[in-house]
């Protein structure tokens, strides 16, 4: 890896033939982001481009790959379930038995368990069943977390300041009547939930959240915000959803709520789970659980042409078995603490206003000062700099995503010379970006 400037040759090339068949030439929006590189290998912590570049990879597609991209073992057993039964589409296979009950072993509100494909069927799953089991229209979500691509969420994701405290759909096409009953509330302010609950009493069926909102990097719940949110849903009713499709399994075993000791009545997760091929999961209160139509019996329609398939499942129970017999969180957590430290150090020898955040291996800079316990805490973000700083880091052979806000992850596959190497870029480009002109003072880490 060197710091001249890198060829993008056939990057751009593709890039042109991509954008001629594929709107955009992306196939998911996020994406969709400059440099237009074209991968064509992942392996362990790093990416390659059509070029011949090598970078470190912090991106690792939004969260999958919490063992490293390509994992041998990983691959094997999918490979070993091909030769078995992909996809018999009736009935139940031995594989979708053994992901359910490492589930239910692990994740502390798995009492049942359907699986599905991506975060966003679980997510749109979870709020559906929780209307049916409570026979209420409106579902209560936060400010900058999001939950999937459908209509029952995407509203008030990354929104603009004006947008904050009103409609800010996340899409054209939504009717107006979905988004009006999708209420929306500050993140870590218990209060204006208790608010809004009382302002549509026995209307609300769920509170969704991710329980870190990691798709605004990282703003760390308060204890008493998750307790009070227990509390509320306990005594009016509301079914509590823990989104965990990044939490789980990447911050441990159990996710999230088996590191804080609330237990939701739903879960959602997805992404780590299976080290990047497709498999999520609802799971839960058998008693909600229960109400989907996979029962004789059950009112909610539950269904899905490759749900359960081999691969998913082969997926997940072999990166479940290496987080179980392997130190994974406790090297993830190691690197993460390692690179926060580092950035704080740099930043405070260049007298940088940042403030450096995350959680186990998840970790970002955002550039200015904290606290930080709600969205509109991060309208003070400099954007445009964060995603310079990002872009320049691409440069030299760091992949963090050029998007404002972006979460980075350290996998079981990166190591402490990868770590040392992003620092010494970081500090480069941060030198480069910020001049002598900066006079040293005291940081903010959460
Ligand atoms: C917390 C959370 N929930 C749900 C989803 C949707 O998952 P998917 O993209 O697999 O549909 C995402 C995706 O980023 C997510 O971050």
């Amino acid at each position: 890896m060197t710091s001249a400037k890198r060829s993008s040759f056939y990057s751009e090339k593709l890039y042109e033939q991509a954008c001629q068949v594929l709107p955009g030439g992306v196939n998911s929006s996020v994406r969709n982001v400059v440099p237009h590189l074209v991968f064509k290998r992942a392996e362990g912590a790093l990416l390659t481009d059509v070029d011949g570049n090598e970078y470190i990879d912090y991106h690792a597609a939004f969260g999958p790959p919490l063992l490293g991209h390509n994992h041998p073992f990983v691959n094997r057993r999918v490979a070993e379930a091909l030769h078995e039964c992909l996809l018999p589409g009736v009935g139940t296979t031995e594989l979708e038995i053994q992901v359910a009950r490492k589930i239910q072993e692990h994740v502390p509100s798995a009492q049942k368990v359907l699986l599905c494909n991506t975060g966003s069927e679980a997510t749109f799953h979870a709020l559906r069943v929780a209307r049916a089991f409570t026979g209420r229209r409106k579902i209560l979500k936060f400010q900058g977390c999001y939950h999937g691509f459908h209509d029952y969420v995407l509203r008030n994701v990354i929104s603009p300041a004006d947008k904050v405290d009103g409609l800010d759909p996340g899409s054209a096409g939504i009717l107006p009547e979905v988004l009006e009953n999708t209420l929306v509330c500050a993140f870590n302010h218990v209060e204006e939930v208790e608010t809004t609950l009382k302002a549509h009493r026995d209307e609300v069926a769920a509170i969704i959240l991710e329980p870190i909102p990691h798709n605004i990097g990282c703003v760390l719940p308060r204890m008493e915000f998750l307790e009070g949110l227990r509390d509320l849903c306990s005594a009016r009713g509301v079914v509590l959803i823990f989104d965990e499709v990044i939490t789980g399994f990447r911050h441990g075993l159990g996710g999230y709520q088996k590191i804080c000791g609330i237990t939701p009545d739903l879960t959602t997760l997805g992404k780590a789970m299976a080290n990047g091929f497709p498999m999520a999961a609802v799971c839960g209160k058998a008693e909600i659980m229960d109400r989907f139509n996979t029962r004789p019996g059950g009112d909610t329609f539950f269904a899905g042409t490759y749900n359960g398939n081999a691969v998913g499942c082969a997926a997940a129970l072999a990166t479940i078995e290496i987080l179980e017999r392997e130190p994974v969180h406790q090297h993830v957590f190691r690197l993460g603490e390692r690179v926060r430290k580092g950035l704080v150090e740099i930043h405070e020898r260049l007298g940088i206003k940042a403030t450096v955040a995350g959680f186990g291996s998840v970790f970002l800079s955002y550039f200015m000062e904290g606290p930080i316990q709600s969205y509109s805490d991060l309208l003070r973000n400099d954007a445009a700099r964060f995603v310079e700083y990002r872009r320049r880091l691409i440069d030299r052979g760091i992949f963090k995503i050029p998007m404002n806000l972006k979460r980075n992850h350290v996998s079981y596959a990166h190591t402490d010379a990868h770590v040392d190497r992003t620092l010494e870029t970081c500090e480069d480009v941060l030198k480069e970006m910020f001049g002598a002109a900066q006079s040293p003072r005291r940081l903010v880490a959460t």
